[in-house]
């Protein structure tokens, strides 16, 4: 990221403290890594986007209905769709640089290549050259950001060579491959890391359980130990999910059913998803715990890629209409070797971050590989019968068929990090005093705004709190969140709900008592028009459903 790019970054996350849009988790503790807490602004925000994403995609659709499943679920769920299998992968530390890399991708240098260690800079050199000695005691050479004198010398070990020696002064084991960032060789074991949270479902303590198996096989070797400790743990274990989607492949016949959805058709879900990222990074880009919008759209086959045409359309357009720089979403459609085992085309919906183009939203078309596999797994007929159609096999009217599923995967926290980096808008303004002085709005949609009016008395006296709380009072009666605020001079309390992204300010004065007028301030362009107080709440009403 460029420094400017960089400091982009750093505004919002100062801004998301100070505001109370986004506080570190536990921060009194020293904070808990990559876990984020939505604070009163936050929480509205996040609110407003999942939201206006269910009334767009449940309640203005006759096509698509809504569910809330337990975020745990059957364990079989995760063997059928693949995520018990295909989330572990074996991962290994780098003992000097602490990164963790997928041992299977690393880059794997030959019996005989030279194993430099390449640091960002001289410093990093200095500070990883000491480290080795200490822990290795050897001492690489350093040239410039580079450290040297480590060899392969054959497919299990790797040397360190002093200076014009062909004799290695000390071996140590060599894994095969080094990490891929420094290209350093000198790391931990192989690990299985699962990315699904792992706990265990009902009273029987399974440390117990385990300290027995122990004491009672203290001569079994380390792969019976293993085996051992796994099927006791395996027999109450149940995992967070890993995405929302699953539980609509596992609930379609039950929503068909129950709502008599005909295919075409969707069933919705938001909420909760879990993921033991290697990496989690840029904020609340990519965390542990966060937020998913997903809709399973299922159809007949042979008509997937119009549909996946279509909802790649709607949703990208979905993501546009709330913002100020539409321009930077754009999709981008995956190659052969990135699709996922079981999708026949897929699209990401990105975004212009900071750091470059990136996923904000998969629209993934997953063949009828979901339900076949929970109909393999389950013994449950996933199918659907349209008594409409021919049978393309038969020939014969009534067709039976298992439904082709268009996937709109869209990530809700991710989309509130989206919206504020669109929002953070800086401007040169005069002050009080006429001096230049910077502005900073947070230009967010208004229905997605956290506060729509700030309620404002200009003093605290003379009757004008009475007033503004009456109007503050309209408000809560239809529904509409504002925000009474006397504190502070009004231009830094326009400032403050500036940052806040509040759209309206509605000024309560001395003029309100003689006339029953009251200012509203337009937060974009600080424009000010007087308004009859009794008007106050149609006027934002009308403004936010036209907004
Ligand atoms: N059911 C398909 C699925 O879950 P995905 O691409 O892994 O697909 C969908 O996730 C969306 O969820 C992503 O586009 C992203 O917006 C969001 N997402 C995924 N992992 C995330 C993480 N660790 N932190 C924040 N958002 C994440």
């Amino acid at each position: 990221m460029s420094k400017e790019q960089n400091s982009l970054m750093d505004k919002i996350v100062s801004l998301c403290k100070q505001r109370g849009f986004i506080f570190q988790s536990s921060e009194i503790y020293g904070g808990l890594k990559s876990a984020y807490d939505y604070g009163p602004l936050g929480v509205e925000l996040k609110r407003n986007i999942m939201n206006e994403w269910w009334r767009s995609m449940v309640h203005e659709r006759e096509d698509v209905t809504g569910i809330d499943a337990s975020i745990v679920m059957h364990p079989k769920v995760w063997h059928a769709s693949g995520h018990l299998a295909g989330f572990s992968d074996p991962l290994v530390d780098c003992l000097i640089s602490k990164e963790r890399f997928r041992a299977d991708k690393a880059p794997q240098p030959k019996v005989g290549e030279e194993l430099p260690i390449s640091c960002v800079d001289k410093g990093q050199a200095k500070a990883y050259q000491e480290a080795i000695k200490k822990r290795f005691e050897i001492e690489l050479r350093r040239n410039g950001k580079t450290l040297e004198g480590l060899r392969v010398i054959d497919e299990k070990t790797f040397g360190f060579f002093e200076t014009d020696s062909d004799v290695s002064a000390t071996t140590f084991p060599y894994a095969g491959y080094v990490g891929p960032t420094f290209g350093c060789p000198f790391l931990s074991e192989e690990r299985q890391f699962n990315l699904m949270f792992r706990t265990q479902l009902g009273p029987v303590d399974v440390l117990n359980r385990i300290s027995k198996f122990m004491e009672n096989n203290r001569d079994a070797d380390s792969k019976a130990i293993r085996e051992g400790v796994d099927e006791i743990v395996k027999e109450s274990a149940v995992y967070l999910r890993p995405e929302t989607a699953q539980a609509m492949f596992v609930q379609f016949l039950n929503c068909q059913q129950s709502m008599s959805m005909k295919v075409p058709f969707g069933i919705a879900q938001m909420g909760k998803s879990f993921r033991n990222e290697i990496t989690t990074e840029h904020f609340i880009f990519r965390s542990c715990e966060f937020e998913q919008m997903e809709m399973e759209f299922f159809v007949e086959p042979g008509t997937q890629h119009e549909w996946l045409d279509y909802w790649r359309d709607k949703r990208l357009e979905w993501w546009k209409s709330y913002a100020n720089h539409p321009e930077k979403f754009i999709y981008r459609k995956h190659d052969a070797d990135e699709l996922a085992h079981y999708a026949d085309a897929c699209y990401d919906i990105e975004y212009e971050y900071p750091w470059g183009y990136d996923e904000l939203e998969g629209v993934a078309s997953r063949t009828d590989y979901d339900l076949k596999k929970h109909a393999e797994h389950s013994g449950a007929k996933l199918s659907y019968f349209d008594q409409q159609k021919e049978d393309p096999k038969t020939g014969k009217m009534g067709w039976r068929y298992t439904p082709y599923v268009i996937e709109p995967a869209a990530g809700a926290t991710r989309g509130l990090l989206v919206y504020l980096l669109d929002a953070y808008h800086e401007e040169t303004v005069k002050d009080a005093k006429g001096n230049d002085s910077t502005r900073v709005v947070m230009k967010l949609h208004p229905r997605l705004a956290p506060i729509k009016a700030a309620i404002l008395p200009l003093v605290k006296k003379e009757g004008l709190p009475e007033i503004a709380r009456e109007i503050v009072a309209d408000f809560f009666k239809a529904g509409i969140n504002v925000k009474y605020d006397e504190n502070h001079a009004i231009g830094k309390r326009y400032r403050r709900h500036d940052e806040a992204g509040t759209p309206y300010c509605i000024t309560v004065d001395g003029q309100t008592k003689e006339d029953g007028t009251v200012t509203i301030r337009d937060r974009d362009t600080m424009a000010q028009e007087r308004i009859p107080a009794k008007e106050a709440l149609r006027i934002v009403q009308e403004r936010l459903v036209n907004s």
